[in-house]
């Protein structure tokens, strides 16, 4: 998987592809009306970030990004949250590189690194955001202890990404049970496949803009990634893989 994002990044531009997940359709489209005119071409995506973070206090808080990809959310709380301070983590340094290239606002900063060893001290951060990056990780408890250790107390983790999807080699029972078991308290807990489907549906949604960035070198992996897309698609309107999200509290 992490080979995966290292291509999908080569020979792109700093600027290409800030977000790299599904995103979310609003149920009406005035529902998108707090986008400013210049980010609606990344509604979709500015709606998910949005949608996880619903009913975390931004205001004045640490924030870090757990697999920040190219860097369109930690991006979205720059410019749409007054957090003090935004990180970003993620494993191929490519995506560092374009993501801190683009990115230049004094408040953000992307540092290489992984979900089961955050390169963080203890009691750091207010809030993590972990937006579809979890189906990467094999050892998903070891990411959960992590962002506990991360957190400072009282701080949340919101969280989402596809689950129970058979063709990802997991025990997704098992992660379940993780995710219930572990020492942050579930505070809200909600299935939003649907405006997942919707968004994925959407020309001008992940797969239009990948096709966009076609060209004769990337080709057979952009075209190949959206027949992936196009499966989710698929699973999701099957009910044979659900997109949910979670905030979870540190006590
Ligand atoms: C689908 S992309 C999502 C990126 C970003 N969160 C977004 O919404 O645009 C998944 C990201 O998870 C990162 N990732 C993969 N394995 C990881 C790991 N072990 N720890 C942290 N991030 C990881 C990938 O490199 C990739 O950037």
């Amino acid at each position: 998987m992490k080979e995966l994002y290292r291509r999908v990044s080569e020979g792109l531009a700093p600027g290409d592809l800030p977000f790299m997940n599904y995103g979310y359709a609003e149920p009406r489209a005035g529902n998108y009306d707090w986008i400013r005119p210049e980010d609606r071409h990344h509604k979709y995506h500015f709606s998910l970030a949005r949608r996880v973070l619903n009913g975390i206090v931004l205001h004045g808080k640490a924030v870090l990004e757990v697999g920040s990809g190219r860097g369109g959310n930690c991006d979205y709380l720059a410019r749409y949250s007054d957090a003090a301070s935004i990180r970003g983590v993620e494993p191929c340094w490519e995506n560092v590189a374009a993501a801190s290239h683009a990115l230049t606002r004094h408040r953000i900063r992307f540092v290489c690194g992984d979900a089961a060893s955050l390169p963080f001290a203890d009691n750091t951060f207010d809030v993590v955001l972990n937006i579809e990056s979890s189906h990467c990780y094999p050892d998903f408890a070891a990411f959960l202890a992590e962002v506990r250790r991360v957190l400072r107390p009282g701080g949340a983790l919101a969280y989402a990404d596809i689950w129970f999807l058979n063709t990802l080699p997991y025990d997704w029972p098992a992660r379940l049970r993780a995710l219930e078991s572990c020492d942050l308290r579930i505070e809200q807990e909600e299935d939003i496949s649907e405006a997942v489907f919707e968004a994925l549906k959407q020309e001008d949604g992940l797969s239009g803009t990948l096709r966009q960035l076609e060209g004769d070198a990337n080709r057979e992996l952009f075209s190949q990634l959206r027949r992936g897309n196009e499966a989710i698609r698929l699973h999701l309107a099957a009910a044979q893989c659900r997109y949910r999200r979670w905030i979870l509290r540190h006590p």
